[in-house]
């Protein structure tokens, strides 16, 4: 028996991506982002909702470009930091102790302590109601040797990637590994 709770954005799980963008003076910075995700294979891109009022989104309005910065759970406190304070009156790379360095694609700053980045430049942006929906083209992922396996592949266990539930709006750590995509769900 289910019941009808009403129409909600609700969907699990959701991403913690941290967002870099540059303030037009040059001042990096960062905020977390639940709602967001792959929308395009090829080209590559991602989708990022923001609301108006950040300093992100006017950042990204004026660059046209981000990252976002995926954390390992060790980063929990500062990606979550990320989304509580904004840059318009705190310096959160100061405040974090993370590091800003400019990526060599595009106008948007990389943090340098986060495993997997990707630099995107914006292609779409779309009004939502409540957010704008930022569409990025990825032109390039940056990946952390210490989570890449002996062949040069991406190692999700080594990753220890976050999930955000807005169910119960708590975090979490991603669970076992069960099984492999188009795969497992073959006829006997
Ligand atoms: C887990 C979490 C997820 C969030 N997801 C979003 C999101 O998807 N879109 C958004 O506009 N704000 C989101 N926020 C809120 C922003 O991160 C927050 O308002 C932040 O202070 C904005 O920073 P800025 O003004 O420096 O851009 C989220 C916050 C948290 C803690």
């Amino acid at each position: 028996m289910k019941k009808s709770i009403g129409a909600k954005a609700l969907v699990m799980p959701t991403p913690v991506f941290v967002i870099g963008s540059y303030g037009d003076d040059g001042t990096p910075n960062i905020m977390t982002a639940a709602w967001g995700g792959i929308c395009a294979s090829e080209p590559p891109a991602i989708a990022v909702s923001i609301r108006p009022g950040r300093c992100t989104h006017e950042n990204i309005v004026a660059s046209k470009a981000f990252t976002v910065n995926i954390p390992s759970v060790s980063l929990l406190k500062q990606a979550d930091f990320a989304g509580m304070f904004s840059g318009y009156d705190t310096d959160k790379f100061v405040e974090t102790g993370l590091t800003a360095e400019s990526s060599t694609l595009v106008h948007a700053p990389l943090v340098v302590e986060f495993p997997l980045i990707l630099e995107c430049t914006l292609i779409h942006t779309i009004e939502l109601g409540t957010h704008t929906q930022f569409i990025g083209q990825i032109l390039d992922v940056k990946a952390d040797e210490s989570i890449m396996n002996d062949l040069g592949g991406l190692d999700t266990a080594k990753l220890a990637p976050l999930a955000f539930s807005p169910l119960d709006g708590g975090y979490y750590a991603l669970g076992e590994y069960v099984g492999k995509a188009f795969s497992v769900g073959k006829p006997a």
